[in-house]
């Protein structure tokens, strides 16, 4: 088999992909090289890609079955024709840059903590695949941090304390903690919170990962303030410098990235600029 060809762009992981159309891959014959590299780099830059909605989910769906993410919440209209394509922009459905305190807007700005799509449900994401296709001049970049390399960067006593803790993830907390407040007992009962092991080894590379993020708003078995203070110093640790690739957006970027794997955040921007990206996403399997 062909291997793509991938260019490292980080010590510890990410890469970007060359010579590739992936117009010429919506028949599933790149899902395994797609997968191959995946396992190994977890964040896949693909540059210069000219996909419509339609062939973003096309393409999508060779690697497995589509994830809805929040949709249920966040986007029961959308701009799209394609059911799972997640709207990550500040425009409304008629392409008008969202006023600031637009609910919709609010409630997109928890993609700036660091996260795990789907992190809140059962099953959870496996792929992401985010199209730039407008973007800032400033700010607005998306941070990607190695769950591999900080486990494997865990002192052994921090190792031997969190194996077998199992954290509960909400997909509210990350919104509460921005004091976003808008949703009501109706939202809440469509997503309840779910549980996974703070420790889990990945499928495909056989590597042990922290899955955590800002889904994670308790530890099981353990007082709240003491698993959020656990939860929180594994977030320092796994997001120091090290291990975070920054990419920097250029219209035509899809980038791929693997939430068994990473997590992930957006970095501010100047909300009054339009910025315009789209989402579709994989599901994992359930577990
Ligand atoms: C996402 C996300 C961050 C960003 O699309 O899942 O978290 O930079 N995006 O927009
Ligand atoms: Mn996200």
């Amino acid at each position: 088999m062909r291997s793509l060809q991938c260019k490292p762009l980080h010590p510890v992981f990410a890469a970007e992909v060359e010579g590739i159309d992936l117009r010429a891959a919506l028949d599933g014959s790149l899902a395994a090289e797609v997968e191959a590299a995946m396992d190994e780099f977890a964040v896949l830059v693909f540059r210069d890609q000219i996909l419509d909605e339609s062939q973003q989910m096309a393409f999508t769906r060779t690697l497995g079955p589509i994830d809805m993410g929040l949709l249920k919440v966040l986007q029961t209209k959308s701009r799209f024709k394609e059911a799972g394509m997640i709207d990550i922009s500040n425009v409304d459905l008629d392409s008008q840059v969202r006023e600031r305190d637009d609910p919709k807007l609010v409630a997109m700005l928890a993609n700036q903590l660091w996260h795990s799509d789907s992190s809140f449900k059962q099953p959870a994401a496996k792929y992401s695949l985010l199209l730039a296709c407008i973007v800032t001049d400033h700010g607005g970049e998306t941070e990607f941090a190695d769950m591999r390399a900080a486990f494997d960067a865990l002192p052994d006593a921090n190792v031997a304390e969190i194996e077998g803790l199992i954290a509960e993830h909400s997909a509210f907390h990350s919104r509460m903690q921005l004091d976003d407040a808008q949703y009501t007992e109706a939202d809440l009962a469509l997503y309840p919170p779910v549980q996974w092991p703070i420790v889990r080894e990945h499928p495909g590379s056989k590597r042990k990962t922290l899955y955590i993020g800002v889904h994670a708003q308790r530890i099981v078995d353990r007082p709240v303030p003491e698993g959020r203070l656990l939860l929180a110093e594994l977030l320092e640790h796994a997001t120091q410098r090290e291990f975070v690739y920054r990419h920097h957006w250029r219209p035509g970027d899809l980038v791929i990235w693997d939430n068994r794997a990473v997590l992930h955040r957006g970095r501010r921007y100047d909300l009054s600029q339009r910025r315009e990206l789209r989402r579709s996403t994989v599901e994992d399997i359930k577990h």
